[in-house]
């Protein structure tokens, strides 16, 4: 099937294959096309250019787009989609004074989705997960990473793994897997933490790399959580099944999480509400990609990432959800992009690079996604009638989406 889109009033983020992320002062350039085609050959980008140069022969569909917006798909490089149950007495209480801290010391937080899901059949959690996954395509996700870490025990994690593969299977969506069982200390091990640890590296990395669960592996470094010691046991033991880090650095405090991630060659370092001077020197020095999660920030009350520090300092950033049912309760990244912009000063060119090509950096895939580039998936966000992209973060709120296209099929 040849698809050709007409008229397009400006198709964004076309870029050369070579361009796999974008850092610094470039992220204020989002290089579009006004007046544009676009042509589309199965699940693939075929062809685009201005309006002037196209060639309407040998085209099974022409769509004319006139006075609509086309960009690639967001790329949602941080969420915690599968999970069973929801939070919202958690929500409530924080409304009644209590903090995400404060709740997770009374045993609630990241505890509480664990008793749930492990108290959940496999089948339960791919519905309930697989309705989310379905909801965010609409909302424009065209890639995502989803963690395990609500399981915290290797039959629970195990069951979590398979469920996000079997959405893998399942779902157009292109998705990666990442192993989070260091997210909290369960019960069991509360004055044992070492004992956990060790199962994780001797029981659930060996079965996960067994069956081939994950690409990622992820822990929570924070105080209270895990330690840059235990981190770097989690990391170096999971090295040799292949298992690049992606880590939760940084949400409360700004203890050397940042430096480990970059010593054992993380793809990402995700949170960075906190951010020491320190911090951003080891980076800048890396091919480490920060991710920022302002959700979280908003829905939590916490600090945003300093966006401006790091991209002034000329590195990259990506933007993602974090959607999960404790700190960031929605995937929805049109609302990111709109975040990242009100409160974190990013303008509209930045937002929508750190949320397309940066983000597929995050995931690894962006040779593939990420970009209006010949050769890469056709995953595509058609917008309503606007005047400019930068309605999409303007509206803050709004759907901008008309129509969505997933490896070259129009999803409905
Ligand atoms: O990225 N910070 C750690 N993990 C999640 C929140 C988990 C939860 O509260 O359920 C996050 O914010
Ligand atoms: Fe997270």
């Amino acid at each position: 099937m040849n698809i050709l889109f007409t008229h397009i009033k400006e198709l964004l983020q076309t870029r050369p294959k070579s361009e796999v992320k974008v850092m610094g002062d470039s992220m204020k350039d989002l290089p579009h096309i006004k007046n544009a085609f676009l042509r589309i050959q199965g699940d693939t980008i075929l062809d685009f250019g201005s309006m002037a140069d196209v060639v309407i022969q040998e085209t099974d569909e022409v769509i004319d787009v006139t006075g609509r917006i086309i960009l690639p798909s967001w790329c949602d490089s941080h969420s915690h989609v599968v999970y069973a149950g929801d939070r919202s007495q958690e929500f409530v209480d924080r409304l009644n004074g209590l903090s995400y801290e404060d709740i997770a010391a009374k045993g609630g937080g990241i505890l509480n989705s664990a008793q749930t899901l492990q108290a959940t059949s496999e089948e339960a959690l791919f519905e309930q997960s697989m309705e989310r996954v379905n909801a965010l395509i609409q909302l424009g996700t065209g890639a995502l990473e989803i963690k395990s870490g609500y399981g915290l025990s290797p039959e629970a994690e195990l069951k979590m793994l398979r469920v996000i593969k079997a959405i893998k299977g399942t779902s157009s969506l292109k998705i990666k897997a990442t192993f989070l069982g260091a997210h909290a200390i369960p019960k069991l091990y509360k004055t044992d933490k070492q004992a956990y640890i060790d199962l994780i590296i001797n029981t659930m990395l060996p079965e996960i790399h067994r069956e081939n669960l994950a690409d990622f592996v992820d822990v929570f470094c924070e105080k209270g959580y895990f330690s840059v010691d235990d981190t770097e046991q989690i990391l170096k033991a999971a090295m040799p099944y292949g298992l690049v880090p992606k880590i939760h650095v940084n949400q409360f405090n700004a203890f050397g999480g940042v430096g480990l991630g970059v010593k054992y060659k993380a793809l990402s370092v995700d949170h960075l509400e906190i951010l020491n001077q320190e911090d951003i020197d080891v980076l800048k020095n890396s091919n480490t990609i920060p991710v920022a999660l302002p959700g979280c920030s908003f829905f939590l009350g916490i600090p945003y990432t300093p966006a401006r520090k790091l991209i002034d300092s000329g590195m990259a950033l990506a933007l993602a959800s974090d959607y999960n049912p404790g700190s960031s309760p929605s995937g929805n990244m049109n609302f990111v992009v709109s975040l990242a912009c009100i409160k974190m000063n990013m303008t509209p060119e930045e937002a929508i690079n750190a949320a397309t090509l940066n983000g597929a950096y995050a995931m690894d895939i962006s040779e593939e996604y990420g970009s209006i580039t010949t050769g890469k998936k056709a995953n595509l966000i058609i917008t309503k009638n606007m005047t400019s992209y930068r309605q999409i973060p303007y509206h803050f709120g709004n759907n901008p989406i008309h129509k969505v296209m997933i490896n070259g099929e129009f999803v409905n």
